[in-house]
């Protein structure tokens, strides 16, 4: 009898920690999940917003070089769309506005998300669609996680105020609208309220593109994002070989005076994929052009091996060019991986390791560089909100390596060289994953070829 009195005594004390702390987060936070808000803690309209056509009068370089950046494509993405209304299903709505916070952060801000159609779309408003977009960026007054001490911004942490545009200049002057200088523009701090996303029950660091950025070199020499991510990627290879900052001057508006430096708003990173299939070449090209500036491949062996010998070697892999870890952000599903293949001089393939089976998937026995994504049962999943912890992870940090071996079994007769053959290769998602998410419209995935190297290794008689 007592116990049971004291069980329901913790019982009460517990659903009333639990209920204020709910309760204080929703104080705080009333997007929550999602940590945005706005000046007032209130929604707005999102026609209190401009359109970024608006901004294209005046800013017209700017406006093309985000067009079809996956900043412009957060909301339409239709892997973030179909994994979004998995997740909607599957939690009951639960991921609605966390993913949103990031995703569509006007949508989220003005209360849209209620508005469905009957196959589960949302009918937000046209400017609610536009991602990642300028008055998105432009309108954040603040970073709540920069000002509550000993936190790292994360799930959107942020304070969005429309109507003044704020900016990296201290003497800016537009005839279109009010104008502020802000210190956080500035930082990488900025970019990681939203790319640094944490499980909101388990508090798990799903994506850590900040945390990465912050423990590398590049944050100890003041290499931030925007030095590579609003940069052309010649500029940011020069950047990352030379750590230091590489300047660009010219306009920031059509009318405006020549300045020292400006930033590019191209903000292309490893997706080639989507920005491809919405027809947006020039961002699909660039992204992977800047995959096959991120690493560098070495092979290591003997000058010979042995005919009916076991022949080893390794094979070396470095992040030369990512301010983060390679790959990074959802590590649970980029593929980057080595296919390697030795052969004779007669072209007898004498290992394949790598390869692509008839439903595109990679050879399971591959050196893939991702995490291993487990749910609380231990079991491997993608969906975000099922991720518990990774079992593995063997991401490459920045300016770091992973060395991988290989042996091979050098048949007796082998006579003259044997040619060693290794490509970096990178796929955004699994063939399976994208069928599972795109349907009937999924494509054969595009797969780009990073970087390659190939030795030649003597034969002798053992
Ligand atoms: C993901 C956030 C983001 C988006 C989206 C974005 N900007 Fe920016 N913008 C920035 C940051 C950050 C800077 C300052 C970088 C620095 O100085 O370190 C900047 C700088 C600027 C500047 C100053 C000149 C320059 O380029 O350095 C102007 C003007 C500007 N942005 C306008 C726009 C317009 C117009 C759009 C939409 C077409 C837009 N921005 C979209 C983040 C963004
Ligand atoms: C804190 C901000 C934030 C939150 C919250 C967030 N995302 Fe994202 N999401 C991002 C960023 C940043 C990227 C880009 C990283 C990259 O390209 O690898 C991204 C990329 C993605 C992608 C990859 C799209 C592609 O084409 O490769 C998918 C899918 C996705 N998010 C789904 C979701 C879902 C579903 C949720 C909610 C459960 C969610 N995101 C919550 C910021 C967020
Ligand atoms: C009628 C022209 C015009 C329009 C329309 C316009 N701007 Fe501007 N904007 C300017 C001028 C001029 C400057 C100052 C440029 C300078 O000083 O180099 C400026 C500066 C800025 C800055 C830099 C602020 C700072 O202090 O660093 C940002 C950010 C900005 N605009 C964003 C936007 C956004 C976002 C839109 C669309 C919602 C927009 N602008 C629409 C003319 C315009
Ligand atoms: C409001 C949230 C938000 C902010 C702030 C933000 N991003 Fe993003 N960013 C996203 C989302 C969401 C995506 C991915 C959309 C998708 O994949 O569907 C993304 C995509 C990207 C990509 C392309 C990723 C790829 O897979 O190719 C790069 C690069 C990038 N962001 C860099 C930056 C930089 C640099 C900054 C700071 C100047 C920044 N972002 C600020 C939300 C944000
Ligand atoms: C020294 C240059 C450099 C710096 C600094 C840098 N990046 Fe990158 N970033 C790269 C390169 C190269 C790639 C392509 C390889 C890869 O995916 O890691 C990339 C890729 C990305 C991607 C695409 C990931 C994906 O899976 O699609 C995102 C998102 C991104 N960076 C965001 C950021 C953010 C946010 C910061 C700052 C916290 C940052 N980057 C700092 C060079 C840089």
């Amino acid at each position: 009898m007592k116990k049971i009195f004291y069980v329901l005594i913790l019982g009460v004390i517990l659903i009333g920690v639990v209920s204020v702390k709910a309760e204080e987060k929703n104080d705080r936070y009333p997007f929550f999940p999602s940590l945005i808000n706005t000046n007032t803690g209130k929604p707005v309209k999102s026609g209190d917003f401009e359109q970024p056509e608006v901004c294209r009068a005046c800013h017209t370089d700017i406006y093309n070089q985000w067009k079809g950046s996956m900043h412009s494509n957060a909301f339409i993405d239709p892997v973030f769309q179909a994994l979004w209304k998995i997740g909607n299903k599957e939690t009951n709505g639960l991921t609605e506005k966390l993913c949103a916070g990031c995703h569509t952060a006007i949508g989220t801000v003005s209360d849209e998300l209620g508005k469905k159609d009957a196959q589960g779309n949302y009918n937000i408003s046209e400017i609610a669609q536009k991602g990642v977009q300028c008055d998105v960026c432009h309108n954040v007054k603040s970073s709540t996680a920069l000002e509550a001490e000993g936190h790292e911004p994360h799930n959107a942490t942020f304070i969005i105020e429309p109507g003044i545009k704020r900016g990296p200049f201290k003497d800016g002057d537009s005839p279109h609208h009010a104008i502020a200088y802000s210190d956080l523009h500035t930082s990488a701090e900025f970019c990681g309220n939203c790319h640094h996303v944490f499980h909101p029950v388990n508090n798990f660091p799903i994506e850590r593109t900040y945390d990465e950025w912050k423990n590398s070199v590049y944050s100890q020499n003041g290499i931030i994002c925007q030095d590579c991510h609003m940069a052309d990627v010649e500029d940011a290879v020069e950047i990352a070989r030379t750590l230091k900052k590489v300047k660009h001057s010219g306009k920031a508006s059509n009318s405006g005076p020549e300045r020292e430096q400006i930033y590019k708003h191209n903000f292309d990173g490893a997706n080639f994929t989507i920005p491809g299939l919405l027809g947006y070449t020039k961002h699909s090209e660039a992204a992977a052009k800047r995959l096959q500036s991120a690493a560098n491949l070495e092979i290591i062996s003997p000058d010979e091996f042995k005919a009916g010998q076991m022949g080893g070697f390794k094979i070396k892999v470095t992040n030369v060019a990512a301010g983060h870890n390679l790959p990074t952000s959802l590590t649970e599903v980029r593929q980057m991986w080595l296919e390697v293949e030795v052969t004779d001089d007669a072209g007898k393939k004498i290992l394949h390791s790598g390869w692509l089976d008839k439903e595109y998937n990679v050879d399971p026995e591959a050196a893939m560089f991702h995490a291993k994504s487990v749910d609380k049962d231990g079991k491997d999943t993608v969906k975000p909100w099922e991720i518990v912890r990774f079992e593995s992870n063997n991401t490459i940090p920045p300016k770091g390596s992973a060395i991988q071996n290989y042996n091979v079994e050098i048949p007796s007769d082998t006579k003259g060289n044997l040619q060693v053959k290794a490509i970096l290769r990178y796929r955004s998602y699994p063939q399976a994953v994208a069928n599972l998410l795109l349907g009937r419209d999924a494509p054969v995935l595009p797969i780009v070829n990073m970087t390659t190297a190939s030795k030649s290794v003597k034969i002798v008689k053992s």
